[in-house]
This record gives C-alpha cells, sequence and structure tokens, in this order.
C-alpha cells in the first residue's frame, strides 16, 4: 500500500507543482516511484504505455519503451525519444539509431534486433531537451524493470546524460568513455552518443574503439 501512496504522492505533487502550488519538498528529494512492476516486458510495456507520472506524458504522442532481444547480452541505453521515436514509438528509428544500426551490425557484427535498446526516458521531451532529474526519476524503475528482466552481461550507456542517471556520476563523458565500471549487479560501459558522433565525426574513431571493446568483452 505505501508504494501505491508513493507512486500517488509524487504524481499529485508533480500536478501542484505545475499549478504554480509550492510544496515543501524540494524536487531532489524525490525518490523513485516504488510500484509493483509486472515481470513481463509484454506486460511492462503495457503498463508504460498508459504512464501520466511525469509532464512528458502530456506532450508525447506514442510511449517509447525498449525493444530487442529478451535475452540480450548487450543493453543499450540511450537518453530519450526523439521526433522520429516519438511518431514511430520505437527508439533509435531517426538519424541516430541509423548510425547506431550501423554499430552494431559492422563493428560488433551481431543483427541489431539480437541486442537490446532503450532510453532513460520512455516520453519526448519538448523540443528534444535534456530529460530533467525528476523526468529521468520517474521513468528509472522501469529502465530497472528492463534491465533486471533482460540481465544483460553490459549495459551500453550512449552519452553522458544516460551515463549520469544510470550511475550517478557525472564525470564528462570523455573521460569515462570507454571504461568497464560495476554498477550494482552488472556492468556499464559509457561511450559517445550517435547523435553526438553525427555532429562531431572526428569522435568515431573513439566510438569505434569502445565498440571493440564491447565486442571483446561479449565474446
Ligand atoms: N536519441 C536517444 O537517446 N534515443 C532515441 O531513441 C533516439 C534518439
Amino acid at each position: 500500500m505505501k508504494r501505491v501512496y508513493n507512486a500517488l504522492h509524487l504524481k499529485r505533487a508533480l500536478i501542484l507543482k505545475e499549478l504554480g502550488i509550492e510544496y515543501i519538498d524540494p524536487i531532489e528529494e524525490f525518490k523513485e516511484p516504488e510500484i509493483d512492476l509486472p515481470n513481463s516486458l509484454n506486460d511492462l510495456k503495457d503498463l508504460v504505455k498508459k504512464c501520466y507520472l511525469c509532464q512528458l506524458s502530456k506532450s508525447r504522442k506514442n510511449v517509447v519503451f525498449g525493444e530487442g532481444n529478451s535475452n540480450a547480452k548487450i543493453l543499450f541505453v540511450g537518453e530519450a525519444p526523439g521526433v522520429t521515436e516519438d511518431n514511430t514509438g520505437k527508439p533509435f528509428t531517426g538519424r541516430s539509431g541509423e548510425l547506431l544500426t550501423k554499430m552494431i551490425e559492422n563493428v560488433l557484427q551481431i543483427k541489431r534486433d539480437k541486442v537490446y535498446i532503450s532510453n532513460i526516458v520512455k516520453c519526448r521531451p519538448p523540443n528534444n531537451r535534456t530529460p530533467t532529474a525528476q523526468e529521468a526519476l520517474s521513468c528509472k524503475p522501469y529502465l530497472q524493470k528492463e534491465i533486471d528482466t533482460i540481465k544483460p552481461k553490459l549495459i551500453v550507456a550512449l552519452g553522458e546524460t544516460a551515463y549520469s542517471y544510470l550511475t550517478n556520476d557525472t564525470t564528462p563523458i570523455g573521460k569515462v568513455r570507454g571504461h568497464i565500471f560495476n554498477l550494482g549487479n552488472y556492468k556499464i560501459i559509457p561511450t559517445y552518443h550517435p547523435s553526438y558522433l553525427l555532429r562531431n565525426p572526428s569522435a568515431k574513431k573513439e566510438a569505434y574503439i569502445d565498440m571493440l571493446k564491447i565486442k571483446e568483452f561479449i565474446n
């Protein structure tokens, strides 16, 4: 019952905040909502499609749940859906998705549908802004459940936002990329986000090295 109460409290607090009503808890003190989540990815997806825990639910066209192999050894985590993903309801289907697919298929030499791909938040932030800490926290239990269901050998954090929301480590991506860290029961490796690589093609060389490290770790 306490979990349901916490989730309802969070939802009500967010609505009050949007109405301009001051309340005592600073946003930073929000805890992840403790909701009992289903153990099957399909049931989880159905539940997330009906999520209204944060303000991103108001402007989304589609919820973008993770997709791929439920037994994947590698789980990629991006930041948030963009316009193409919001339209299609599938992660990484725009230009950065095309690049991610090439990185997976050409460097790791596995089909995209053999890995699992998800995001920190499942709804598109307006104007592609970075998800707020509060939005990331509201959505975190869903990602955590995806991770705990799939139990990947390696989590690949795409970009600094995904890395910092997953680990609470705010070290710049350039300093941590290509290193494998412990994350609870899991291993995580940060690398550049494909959209960063599209804007900064010279960083592709480092991303290539990171992908080789991922390949070596998995095999
Ligand atoms: N960028 C992301 O971080 N995720 C997507 O799904 C698409 C673009």
